[in-house]
């Protein structure tokens, strides 16, 4: 089976937690594209979600990650690039709904807002769950449209 990669990164508000979940999708067989960033020195998230959404468009990677202190303003960011559906999520339902109904290709959480064992979970059903179509990929379709 081929090696399937995810891009991840971070600002200096999801640096600790970037380096976790790591470790977790190394483990989980994932091949782990880190793009930074590197330590706690105050960086801009937006340069970071467009480094994953460099990796996606290229076809570097198939999934992505990001974080930041709250994965608000990274999935804002994120979202800005029209290939994208980034999806900022607290819970296992809304990593597995974030999959399910919306295909989103990127899960986003916060370092400051979430704890690493929900994190854990919430990725790896992220990447474990596949999306339903039908109904669902006529509303994809459309955010595309206008994006
Ligand atoms: C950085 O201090 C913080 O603003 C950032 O990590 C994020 O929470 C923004 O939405």
């Amino acid at each position: 089976m081929t090696e399937r990669t995810i891009a991840i990164a971070s600002d200096h508000g999801g640096v600790e937690l970037k380096a976790q979940l790591a470790k977790d999708l190394a483990e989980w067989g994932w091949r782990v594209l880190d793009l930074g960033t590197d330590g706690p020195a105050s960086v801009d998230y937006p340069d970071f979600a467009l480094k994953v959404a460099e990796a996606l468009k290229s076809g570097a990677a198939e999934r992505g990650l990001l974080l930041c202190g709250t994965g608000i303003g990274i999935s804002i960011a994120a979202n800005r690039h029209g290939h994208i559906r980034a999806a900022l999520v607290h819970d296992a339902f809304g990593a597995r709904m974030c999959r399910q109904h919306n295909d989103a290709n990127v899960l986003v959480m916060g370092g400051r807002t979430i704890g690493p064992e929900v994190a854990r979970d919430c990725l790896k059903i992220f990447l474990d769950t596949a999306f339903e179509g039908g109904r669902h990929a006529r509303r994809v379709a459309k955010m595309s449209e206008n994006s």
